[in-house]
């Protein structure tokens, strides 16, 4: 696309050409409908807009240094949309559907995807959610499915730093036994505050603890925790997280690359004795830690203004996986031709 900056995208909508859209009525999925139509007709009662009967989901697509597209762990990100669909008794799309819809709104809007050596891509955003119209808190009978396309810049400019955040005791961003499992809109409305008053204060991320004790790390923003210590990649195990596939990705590539993986409940004052930390998610890979701020006591961890090297050696390798630099040997990627 000759009028694309690549290097000043952001995270931001771009207009693409198309999305895939999949509609549910009378028990049964639609076929795939492929439009260029933004828009949406809905009723102002549908279920989505009241009671919160919305799910979403984020993945990449990379332009490799071979010229090839590669969808990263598209197979995950459908199972995980099926649990949240479960979760929140939506009608469960099947996977093959989703990977359709997802490869074909890549292969139909090729000429958004950056070009490699950008550090941009193309991010897709499938979303379901409730349509029936309606008055009572009760399932939805009727659904949507749509799965669009924006390019989106490198998460870091100039390349990758450290961030600063800030932890909150002042709300929590999902319950044990709620939704945090889950990719639910709900639990974005609720961490909304949080992250306001951390920016306020110049903080780029809120780190959140367990809501039931407030005694052990949950996750950092839209993303997951991990600390490293004594060669070992330490990541919190609760039933209120959301499960990273990027996380996943990390626990077997620190394990590729000789470290051992620690997935269990990480007390506040494990922060202390960190050598490394960051945040994990599809938007940045890793968002390496540089400070955490306890918002309540006023305590101060610090990591350091530089990427750690662990840190930095699980990024090269993630990225050279998803750019077609390093070997795909766990079967992640789905190349669309
Ligand atoms: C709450 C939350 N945790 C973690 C993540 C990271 O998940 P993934 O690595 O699948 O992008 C995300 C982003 O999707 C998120 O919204």
């Amino acid at each position: 696309m000759e009028n694309i900056d690549w290097g000043a995208l952001g995270f931001n909508y771009v207009k693409t050409d198309y999305n895939a859209r999949y509609t549910f009525t009378d028990g049964k999925w639609s076929e795939m409908e492929i439009t260029g139509d933004e828009y949406i007709k809905m009723h102002m009662s549908a279920s989505c807009l009241h009671y919160g009967l919305e799910l979403f989901e984020g993945l990449k697509a990379f332009r490799g240094v071979d010229g090839k597209i590669r969808l990263f762990r598209v197979e995950d990100n459908a199972r995980r949309l099926q649990s949240s669909a479960e979760r929140l008794c939506l009608p469960v799309p099947t996977i093959e559907m989703f990977v359709k819809a997802c490869t074909e709104v890549v292969r139909l809007n090729e000429k958004f995807i950056p070009p490699y050596g950008t550090g941009a891509s193309l991010y897709l955003r499938p979303v379901l959610f409730g349509t029936t119209a309606g008055l009572g808190v009760k399932p939805a009978k009727d659904a949507l499915l749509i799965v669009y396309a924006s390019p989106v810049g490198a998460y870091f400019k100039g390349g990758i730093k450290p961030i600063m955040v800030a932890l909150d005791r002042e709300q929590d961003r999902a319950a044990p036994r709620g939704t945090g499992d889950v990719k639910v809109g709900g639990n974005y409305a609720a961490s909304i505050l949080s992250g306001e008053n951390a920016h306020k204060l110049g903080y780029s991320n809120v780190l959140y603890l367990d809501a039931a004790e407030h005694k052990y790390i949950e996750e950092c923003g839209a993303a997951n925790f991990f600390g490293i210590k004594n060669n070992t990649y330490v990541t919190p195990k609760s039933p209120s997280i959301l499960p990273s596939i990027t996380n996943m990705s990390l626990r077997q590539i620190a394990e590729d690359l000789g470290l051992k993986v620690e997935q269990r409940p990480v007390p506040l004052e494990e922060l202390g004795t960190f050598e490394e930390c960051g945040a994990c998610g599809t938007a940045a890979v890793i968002s390496p830690i540089g400070k955490i701020f306890d918002m309540q006591t006023n305590k101060v961890y610090e990591y350091g203004s530089e990427v750690g090297k662990v840190s930095m050696q699980m990024y090269t390798r993630l990225q050279d996986i998803q750019y077609g630099r390093h070997e795909d040997k766990h079967g992640w990627i789905t190349i669309v031709e």
